[in-house]
């Protein structure tokens, strides 16, 4: 963005003069706002030239009697307004001027009086496009609402500047994430999002099924057409048989083919109806059902009981186990009923999986992965962060800052309760003791008031770990790490894989899980298993992190929570 074109003209006939033309956006014939306002130079080396933009009014004020409207106006190419002048007779200025409004001018850039922060400002010669605003109904018309209002308007809340920032930093971090494995030799893998299996085996899923809508199908159907009675079935089975009879005798008084042919016409006919009427005999409204009562899956759209992914990474294994190291970045879901800041129903998440890597090797990625994720924050989307440290959290940016710069922290999961059991400053809600699952309280004691900086804890106890984490020597513990950062605590949960299948089917059977939706995934161990390693990072996580804000209903463009699927 904010590229520009030189352009050699020849000035008064004298010698050859290189000025600089902005360059239109390829796909939509304007240019871009951030290209004006985006450039070193604030847009001054522009002046005079003549542009179309397009945008949508963040605030308008009309000057005077009849005189002009000053509206800003925002794209999303960028946080900053581009300040538009409209003359009286140019357009109606007061439907222009509404907050929302959607334009598309034509105009020449100049330099506004001296007291404007803006360095360039656009005067319209020409309106292209009005999309007028219904200003009694319009929802976001203030500039500053509260973000849980905007939650209820999912469908404008993008033009405010808050989530359209947060959305370009979103990007940002999908390339950042897309850029640093693909330096470092990943291939991006896409796992399925309806899966057989549970791959943290918390029973966390959201089903995947048609039956709902087959069993709605199934008593309408029933409605209209409801079971028969046992006497017409029987009565019909008589008329089979009476027109059958009919049949026989004109056979034994061997008449010919043609008076014969009504009678056989009447005995098709009567076992049609009994064959349809025993077939709706059959018919039962609601869930298929097996004998025994219990829903029948194999009347299911998979045949067997489906679900939404909770994690690619069982079957991003499968990949690591033949191309080595690779990564799956997509949306996983989880079914449960938290109602925290740090919960979504539906998230993204970022798994790379490297085979021949152990413990060690995946903190080490993780870390780099972290650090790289907040130096490209500073580096390509400062202005966003700029403004989210302004709005939001006047820490944000120097956090970014520390982390891309300082080494994570790691220690274990015992040397963590040791710290955290000998707490005296603060009165932890969930008791330390070994064999605690870490709360959210205590991560964040760690990483925010012990350290100041991110820890990694590694080497959990394995009872509250998953089946996949490879059992450590001391046959208590899993080599399972977490990356916990301040704001957040825990971005990302991760380990090194339990590659021996012996002590993979005894930890299925530790956590009574059943062995036969594991079988594909217990293979990779029966045919060249290898070392591996990975781990899943939160995307929502990381942008909560970044921009500082409270709740992680604002990092995604439309959250999933309980009670709550809008659009
Ligand atoms: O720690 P988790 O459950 O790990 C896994 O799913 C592994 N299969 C990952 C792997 O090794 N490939 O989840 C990973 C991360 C968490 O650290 C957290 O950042 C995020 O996913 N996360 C959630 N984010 C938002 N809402 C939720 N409900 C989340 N649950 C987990
Ligand atoms: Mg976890």
């Amino acid at each position: 963005m904010g590229t520009t074109e030189p352009l050699v003209s020849e000035v008064e006939g004298m010698s050859l003069v290189a000025r600089e033309v902005v360059a239109k956006a390829k796909y939509s014939g304007r240019v871009i706002i951030n290209a004006i306002l985006g450039r070193q130079d604030g847009g001054i080396a522009l002046i005079g030239q003549k542009v179309i933009v397009g945008g949508w009014v963040k605030t308008g004020r009309v000057v005077g009697r009849s005189t002009s409207a000053f509206l800003e106006l925002n794209d999303g190419s960028c946080s900053a307004n581009l300040q538009v002048l409209v003359d009286a007779n140019v357009a109606a200025e007061k439907q222009l001027a509404q907050t929302g409004t959607c334009v598309l001018v034509e105009g020449t850039l100049k330099e506004p009086p001296e007291d404007k922060k803006q360095k360039v400002e656009l005067l319209v010669e020409d309106i292209l496009h009005v999309g007028p605003v219904d200003s009694s109904t319009y929802p976001i018309a203030k500039t500053k609402l509260p973000l849980e209002f905007l939650r209820n308007h999912m469908n404008l809340r993008a033009r405010t500047n808050t989530i359209s920032a947060v959305a370009r930093i979103r990007h940002a971090l999908a390339l950042a994430t897309h850029t640093f494995f693909d330096k470092n030799g990943f291939l991006w893998v896409h796992t399925p999002i309806i899966t057989t299996s549970d791959c943290e085996g918390a029973g966390e899923m959201f089903q995947v099924t048609t039956l709902f809508s087959e069993a709605e199908r199934r008593d309408q159907e029933y409605a209209a057409n409801p079971r028969p009675t046992e006497a017409e079935v029987e009565a019909s089975r008589e008329a089979v048989l009476q027109k059958g009879e009919i049949l026989k005798d004109l056979k034994s008084q061997k008449k010919n083919k043609k008076e014969i042919e009504p009678a056989v016409q009447e005995l098709m006919k009567a076992k049609d109806i009994v064959s349809r009427l025993e077939e709706r005999l059959k018919r039962k409204p609601g869930m298929p059902r097996k004998d025994g009562g219990g829903i029948d899956y194999s009347a299911d759209y998979f045949a067997r009981q489906a679900f939404l992914t909770v994690s690619g990474q069982l079957q991003v294994e499968t990949y690591a186990c033949a191309l080595s190291s690779v990564y799956t970045f997509g949306p996983t879901f989880r079914a449960e009923n938290s109602h925290t800041t740090r919960h979504l129903a539906e998230f993204w998440m970022v798994e790379p999986e490297i085979a021949f890597a152990d413990l060690q090797d995946d903190m080490n990625c993780a870390e780099d992965y972290v650090r790289f994720l907040c130096q490209w924050l500073l580096d390509h989307c400062l202005s966003d962060m700029e403004f989210m440290n302004a709005m939001f959290d006047k820490t944000a940016l120097s956090r970014l800052r520390m982390v891309a710069s300082t080494p994570f922290i790691r220690i274990t999961y015992t040397e963590a309760i040791d710290i955290l059991s000998k707490v005296t400053d603060k009165q932890f809600e969930n008791k330390v003791e070994w064999g605690i699952d870490l709360a959210s309280e205590h991560e964040r004691y760690l990483t925010e008031n012990v350290y100041k900086k991110p820890v990694i804890v590694y080497n959990y106890p394995k009872d509250f770990k998953a089946f996949y984490m490879r059992l450590n020597d001391d046959g208590k513990t899993v080599a399972a790490m977490d990356v916990l950062v301040p704001k957040v605590g825990e971005l990302i949960g991760g380990s090194q894989r339990e590659e021996r299948f012996d002590v993979l089917i005894s930890r299925l059977e530790e956590k009574n899980l059943p062995q036969e939706p594991y079988e594909w995934y217990l293979d990779l161990r029966r045919h060249g298993t290898v070392k591996h390693a990975g781990f899943g990072l939160g995307f929502e996580r990381m942008v909560l992190f970044a921009t500082g804000l409270e709740n992680i209903r604002d990092t995604i463009p439309f959250p999933r929570y309980p009670g709550k699927a809008d659009l």
